[in-house]
């Protein structure tokens, strides 16, 4: 079993796809060893909770600085004895040193299709620039934001009368499908990185 860490800071959504496939997939082989937020209101914690899952919160201002932020975040994962960052709707950026302790074994799940519209704000970004396709890309993290090697997307249609809302809930269905998908795949050494490419055996 791959013992992996959900870093989450809003509703948890795609912490609980992966609570879900790793419930009811026998072949999953990654396990949610903790559940790490940095805001003590998550929705990931009641969730993990619901599910039996150590939790840890570990929020910015306590530690005042991205580099020290992020140190307390990988110890954290690593006292779980974690050995993958799995990034579901975590709003922070971490410092470089993240990607240095765990190299290509961070992953996060963007709603677009990078590398169009990365930041924040994807799907709005994607509305108001009058976009047709927009989507999902799940990817490696690496020192700059949603710019790391890709492993998966999936488009989303952009309808006429869609709301940023409208928009986020069909791109969100794609994500549960997609980022439990891709756990299974890495868990399951399936995943080759070549610099950029990334390759599924
Ligand atoms: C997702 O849309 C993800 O792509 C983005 O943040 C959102 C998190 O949603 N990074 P949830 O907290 O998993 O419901």
């Amino acid at each position: 079993m791959l013992p992996i860490a959900v870093l989450a800071s809003g509703s948890g959504t795609n912490l609980q796809a992966l609570i879900d496939s790793a419930a009811s997939d026998v072949d999953f082989g990654a396990e949610i060893v903790v559940v790490i937020t940095d805001r003590p209101e998550s929705q990931a914690l009641q969730r993990a909770a619901n599910a039996g899952i150590a939790t840890e919160v570990v929020t910015f201002d306590e530690h005042g600085n991205r580099d020290a932020f992020t140190k307390a975040l990988c110890d954290a994962a690593e006292d779980h004895g974690a050995q993958v960052l799995v990034l579901a709707g975590f709003m922070r950026i971490l410092a470089p040193d993240a990607v240095e302790r765990f190299p290509n074994r961070i992953l996060n799940i963007h709603p677009s299709l990078l590398p169009s519209f990365p930041g924040v704000d994807a799907v709005e970004q994607a509305l108001n620039h009058g976009a047709k396709v927009t989507g999902v890309t799940v990817h490696f993290v690496d020192e700059q934001v949603d710019h790391g090697p890709i492993i998966a997307q999936e488009p989303v249609p952009i309808l006429g009368e869609d709301t940023a809302e409208s928009l986020h809930e069909r791109i969100q269905q794609q994500e549960h499908r997609l980022y439990p998908e891709v756990v299974k795949a890495l868990a399951r050494h399936r995943l080759e990185v070549t610099g950029r490419s990334v390759e599924w055996r």
